[in-house]
């Protein structure tokens, strides 16, 4: 048996969604496109949202609108985070700061307020579904929400993006809210979105911008996006009847499951676990069975003590929504296994 580590389902309504795009003739950025933005609107309550190419172009667009396009603005990220995080701040001409994390792989909260003094942003990641306490903090600096891993989450019932002036989510495949390709930024602020879509397309762009880029949303990446939102409430109910399930098999197993803080509610697309091994030993074991268990990123973005200790001792294990009873069987043996040894 083989268990990916996502396992995206597409089925009628997608093919019939896209179909209909395709029979429209209007296949780059269109009305598709519109009707995402309105959806993420409506969804978070937020009343403005520019979708986009890509949760990598967002971020380094809605950095480029906050910092009004400074060379080498410092934007804090943190240490354990994808790497898209760090090319993103490259690419709007930046330098990444980074922040250490803790065992539960959200930010050190001292030392994120030290360091926020000295910022021009800061983005604050919502980590593996699960919520970043620190977007409860009153900041001097402008902060980002990255919601592209925990969209759907609430801490005190609140939804996660719609704490700060600014988030950025993605649509890429593996995502809560994935199609294919895509992003998209959301805010209070009109002048914030205008200024990023001002960036995304060069056919109508000022020549002495200082940065301009292709970053529009094509109409079938957006149908698909659009489509998996609708989705995206019962894809989270049956993966949520999955994680109680881990919940109650990791009582008896050598690891620890990192769940989340107090008082919220975290979307799990991914079960990260935190083992007193080092992961690489287990992995291997993991994948000789066909459980493609993976760690929760590839490399630490900075090698701190901390962050580094994160990197060796964290695994991610998959959710799939549409997981049969023999898979998890399979699941909850792979785990019994390759935690006894
Ligand atoms: C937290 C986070 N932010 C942003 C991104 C970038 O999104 P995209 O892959 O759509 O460029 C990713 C991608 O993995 C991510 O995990």
């Amino acid at each position: 048996m083989l268990i990916p580590h996502s396992r995206p389902v597409f089925g009628h309504i997608f093919e019939h969604a896209v179909t209909q795009i395709v029979q429209s003739g209007q296949l780059a950025q269109g009305k598709a496109t519109t009707i995402l933005e309105q959806h993420i609107s409506q969804y978070l309550s937020v009343p403005h949202t520019l979708a986009v190419d890509s949760g990598t172009s967002a971020l380094m667009l809605a950095i480029r609108a906050l910092t009004n396009n400074k060379a080498l603005a410092r934007i804090g990220i943190p240490a354990f985070a994808c790497a898209s995080l760090v090319f993103a701040v490259k690419n709007a001409g930046a330098i990444p700061v980074f922040i250490d994390c803790t065992k539960h792989l959200t930010l050190d909260a001292e030392q994120t307020l030290m360091i926020s003094k000295t910022l021009d942003v800061l983005v604050l990641v919502h980590p593996f579904g699960m919520v970043e306490p620190l977007v409860q903090e009153h900041f001097a600096c402008p902060v980002i929400e990255d919601i592209a891993q925990s969209v759907g989450a609430t801490l005190h019932g609140q939804q996660v993006g719609t704490f700060t002036e600014m988030c950025i989510g993605s649509h890429h495949a593996t995502k809560p809210w994935g199609g294919a390709y895509g992003g998209f930024i959301a805010s209070h602020d009109p002048d914030l979105i205008d200024k990023c879509k001002a960036m995304t397309n060069p056919d109508t762009a000022n020549l002495s911008a200082a940065y301009i880029g292709h970053h529009q949303l094509s109409s079938i990446h957006a149908v698909l996006a659009y489509t998996r939102i609708q989705q995206a409430e019962q894809d989270y109910i049956k993966r949520a009847s999955w994680i109680k399930k881990y919940d109650a098999l990791f009582e008896q197993a050598s690891a620890t499951p990192i769940s989340g803080i107090t008082n919220s509610q975290a979307n799990h697309f991914r079960y990260i676990v935190r083992c007193e091994q080092d992961i690489a030993n287990i992995i291997p074991l993991f994948h000789h069975m066909g459980i493609r268990v993976a760690r929760p990123i590839q490399t630490p973005l900075h090698q701190s003590k901390v962050a580094l200790d994160a990197w060796q001792h964290s695994l991610s294990i998959p959710v799939l929504a549409d997981m049969s009873q023999a898979e998890f069987a399979y699941l909850q043996q792979g785990i019994q296994t390759c935690f006894a040894s």
